[in-house]
């Protein structure tokens, strides 16, 4: 069958559409920088959220929802949440990265084009310590040197800057670049064998190239320059939000913007129309979360107020922005209180059963494991507690 061909079928078959890091395993397998064979079985499995009869045919597909290829399932098997698949692979297309295209070889282009070659894979910044030991290896083997940069793995710093920082200490001692598609440092080893790697440098170092330097510095600016989000947690009329709004005066009061996302004003748009069923909280988190870290990637500050009651939907949000960027602060006001002040009336209504599934009455509220701050908001003045959030900005670098 033709690609073509095979593009056509794969329009009408169920859809399986994958993340970046498992389309990074499909090039890997699909250009045979694994194993001779091309498919997902023991060794590399396909994570799915649903199970797969043996013989199913899916469509596997990008972010984009272009057609990558076609999976013959061949066996399923619960794992963890889901389903883990094997079964056989049809190429369409490598999935489009974007962004040094030509840099992006295959493992057969390595070898073809480089052939036999010392690996560098900086961590994740090339230093002079790695450059020596590299050059001593080529010294010895007669090899060139390549400098390897894997798209996805930890830590996670912006391809972009790690290519170019790679390409400033490829100029300085004349390696090439090659992109890994690569999320999953268990493989990082075969695949660099099938790139054609004999030896592999050393990682680590402290002394950067100057114009590497440069390149990190823009990459990883100061604390001072650096995003946050900072999520308000609790019941109903716990006071997030009036905390939330006096932290924001005072962060504009010291020269930073911010972009506040409150629970009740998000229903009103970003998540109109949904409900406060477990799957429909969980879905509105995750929106405010996603535009919470796309905020906190652009170095801004989000201040997110909403009642968001299960624990692991707020560790869900905080793996989405790198670490110590998501601040969790737990407005820990009872539900006595709550209900006291009821400022909406919804209490009312709820005890009355003109709603139902209303959080602090007859839904759940898990308080938060690990919260950074907790605040008492009968003893302190909304004020008080705003100040103490900023006391804690401050001691954590961000001002
Ligand atoms: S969350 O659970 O998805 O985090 P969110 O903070 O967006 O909730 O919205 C909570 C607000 O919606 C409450 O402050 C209240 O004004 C209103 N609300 C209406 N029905 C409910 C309900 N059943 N449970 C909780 N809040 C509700």
């Amino acid at each position: 069958m033709s690609t073509t061909e095979l593009a056509i079928e794969a329009a009408g078959l169920e859809p399986l559409q994958l993340t970046e890091h498992q389309a990074c395993l499909f090039e890997l397998l699909i250009t045979y920088a694994l194993e001779p064979s091309m498919g997902f079985d023991a060794d590399y499995p396909l994570d799915s959220p649903a199970p797969y009869e043996p013989g199913a045919r899916l469509a596997l597909r990008d972010g984009f929802n272009e057609r990558l290829g076609v999976l013959t399932v061949t066996a399923c098997a619960p794992a963890g949440d889901g389903y883990q698949l094997h079964g056989s692979l049809q190429p369409i297309m490598r999935p489009r990265w974007r962004g040094f295209e030509t840099l992006r070889l295959t493992a057969g282009e390595a070898c073809e084009r480089l052939g036999p070659c010392i690996a560098w894979v900086p961590a994740p910044w090339p230093t002079r310590e790695e450059a020596v030991g590299a050059a001593q290896l080529a010294f010895e083997d007669g090899l060139p040197i390549v400098i390897f940069v894997p798209s996805h793995l930890p830590p996670h710093v912006g391809l972009p800057a790690r290519v170019r920082a790679a390409q400033a200490a490829a100029a300085e001692t004349g390696a090439e670049v090659v992109i890994l598609p690569m999320a999953d440092p268990a493989l990082l080893d075969t695949a660099l064998t099938h790139y054609g790697a004999r030896r592999r440098v050393a990682s680590g170092g402290a002394v950067v190239f100057d114009a590497v330097e440069a390149i990190r510095r823009a990459e990883q600016p100061p604390r001072t320059e650096q995003g946050f989000c900072l999520w308000f947690t609790g019941l109903p009329s716990a006071g997030k939000s009036t905390i939330a709004a006096e932290v924001a005066t005072l962060i504009e009061e010291r020269g930073r913007r911010f972009t506040f996302l409150d629970g009740d004003v998000v229903r009103t748009h970003l998540s109109k129309g949904l409900g406060f069923s477990r799957e429909d909280r969980d879905t509105n988190i995750r929106r405010i979360g996603w535009v919470a870290s796309e905020i906190v990637r652009h170095g801004g500050v989000a201040l997110c107020a909403a009642v968001s009651p299960y624990e692991a939907t707020r560790e869900q949000v905080r793996s989405m922005m790198p670490a110590g960027q998501f601040i969790l602060i737990y407005v820990a006001t009872s539900p006595e209180v709550c209900e006291a002040r009821d400022v909406k009336g919804f209490y009312a209504q709820a005890r009355a059963g003109a709603i139902t599934g209303f959080t602090g009455v007859d839904d759940p509220y898990e308080e938060p494991l690990q919260p950074s701050l907790r605040l008492d908001t009968t003893s302190a003045t909304p004020r008080a507690n705003a100040r103490a959030v900023m006391e804690f900005l401050v001691q954590e670098g961000f001002f």
